[in-house]
């Protein structure tokens, strides 16, 4: 029988309910609706423990499910109401520059008690989320992030559409996160790791479903570092999409991996009995756990038997040619164990202890943090080629932002679209994208500390 993860080696069952504050509302209704980034608390440890103190938008945790129709546009007025500075990013989707929410790049960091309007058109369907981009590793560790579900205009034949937001948390005794943000272990190593797993905001999330059910799972892992590596027992399914984008070939889930950032779109049919449990499980070197429990009811409706239809593809431009596509190669280096003497920072050579100084452990083709000059400059519409080297002990979850790639395989065939690719220790990869969205664009890995630690570089599409 599988368990639950404990927590603190204690374990009471039952899903603690969350704190949801009332939803602020617009003073008038042609106003865009606020999303504020607020401290807020919230039960994610076991009932005998105190809630959490967090940080969340309109003090939901997650933020509010956005959900629009594909070719609709997002309005949303962000209100900073923390201490620190603040940017919305939403992920995934291919976004007009201005609006991207990357401090410093795209626009000014939204100060504290101050507003910026993100107004723009969602072209694909599919699961997005979105995030803050200042401190992210400290805003998102405290809490902040929701998801943006785009619809199909054709919904596929499910009973359910159901969203599922994987959070990591390190808690202390009391339940509170723990303060060391920062920590240069952390960022040298394998990022942020927690000691507890919320889905929905929930250490015991519960969901009962019926026998025979089919169900669309949105799966996003919002966590800083953790790369979850999941599978399903009580229900068997499809992976339909992956980072929003849906596969030509609906593949059957067998053990799913999901790095930071990174979504999956399963749809699955609930074979459990009645009275048993489905769940999704979590493995880690310690074996598996449930981190999500689907209690079984009766069925209410015949099972289907087909399996599901490919969902409609997103309008991204194909890839052009490959051998005219411009080249560029990117090593990532530096780490605990990476061997890194040192790298350029703001211009200048340094060595290893300088940079450890600066709090930057981590480099891109020698150059620790965003450099002056983009990593490449294209034109709009070329193909673009980046050769990723993972010239470092540790995995990481590269992110491009405003572009989905494909992975080029060595017999030359592509992958499916996707916006973050994980890379294991001393892994290889092409990618191939149309630089087709004109801006500056950053790509970083979304292990976040190792982002803030260096790994972040910027194209720029003209
Ligand atoms: Cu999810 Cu640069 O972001
Ligand atoms: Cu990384």
């Amino acid at each position: 029988m599988l368990t639950r993860r404990s927590f603190c080696q204690t374990f009471a069952t039952g899903a603690g309910a969350l704190l949801v504050p009332a939803r602020l509302r617009a003073g008038t209704s042609s106003a865009p609706l606020p999303l504020t980034a607020t401290a807020a608390s919230a039960q994610l440890a076991p009932a005998e423990y105190p809630a959490t103190r967090v940080w969340a938008y309109d003090g939901h945790l997650p933020g509010p499910e956005i959900r629009l129709p594909q070719g609709a546009r997002l309005t949303r007025d962000f209100v900073n109401g923390l201490d620190q500075d603040g940017t919305v990013h939403w992920h995934g989707i291919r976004i007009d520059n201005a609006m991207d929410g990357v401090p410093d790049l795209t626009q000014a960091a939204v100060k504290p008690g101050e507003r910026f309007l993100y107004d723009f058109a969602l072209p694909d369907a599919g699961t997005y989320w979105y995030h803050p981009h200042a401190r992210s590793w400290e805003q998102m560790a405290r809490g902040l992030s929701g998801a943006l579900i785009v619809e199909e205009p054709e919904a596929p034949d499910v009973d359910a559409d159901r969203v599922l937001v994987l959070d990591d948390w390190r808690l202390n005794d009391d339940a509170q996160i723990a303060e060391d943000f920062g920590a240069m272990h952390d960022w040298a190593h394998g990022g942020r790791i927690g000691n507890w797993i919320t889905v929905n905001g929930d250490g015991g999330f519960t969901q009962v479903l019926p026998q025979g059910s089919r169900q669309r799972l949105r799966l996003i892992n919002a966590a800083n570092a953790r790369i979850f590596e999941l599978s399903l027992k009580g229900m068997a399914g499809w992976v339909v999409a992956l980072d929003g984008m849906p596969l030509a070939d609906p593949r059957p889930v067998d053990r799913l991996a999901l790095a930071p950032a990174q979504r999956a779109d399963l749809i699955v049919d609930i074979t459990a009995e009645t009275g048993d449990e489905a769940f999704l499980v979590s493995h880690e070197r310690d074996g598996g756990y449930a981190i999500a429990a689907f209690p079984v009811e009766a069925a209410r409706r015949e099972a289907r038997t087909a399996p599901p239809a490919p969902l409609q593809p997103n309008p991204v431009a194909a890839l052009g040619a490959m051998d005219t596509a411009r080249k560029v190669s990117l090593t990532m280096e530096g780490g605990a164990m990476g061997g890194l003497s040192g790298a350029e920072l703001n211009g200048e050579w340094r060595d290893m202890r300088a940079l450890v100084g600066a709090g930057k452990v981590w480099a891109f083709n020698g150059r620790a943090d965003m450099p002056d000059d983009p990593l490449i400059r294209a034109s709009a519409g070329e193909t673009v080629r980046i050769e990723i080297v993972n010239d470092t002990g540790w995995p990481h979850a590269m992110h491009l932002h405003g572009h989905h790639f494909r992975r080029i395989g060595p017999d030359g065939a592509a992958g499916p679209l996707r916006d973050t690719l994980l890379m294991q220790r001393g892994e290889r990869a092409e990618i191939a994208f149309v630089a087709d969205n004109p801006g500056d664009w950053l790509l970083h890995c979304h292990m976040l500390e190792h982002a803030a630690g260096g790994m972040r570089t910027w194209l720029q599409v003209v």
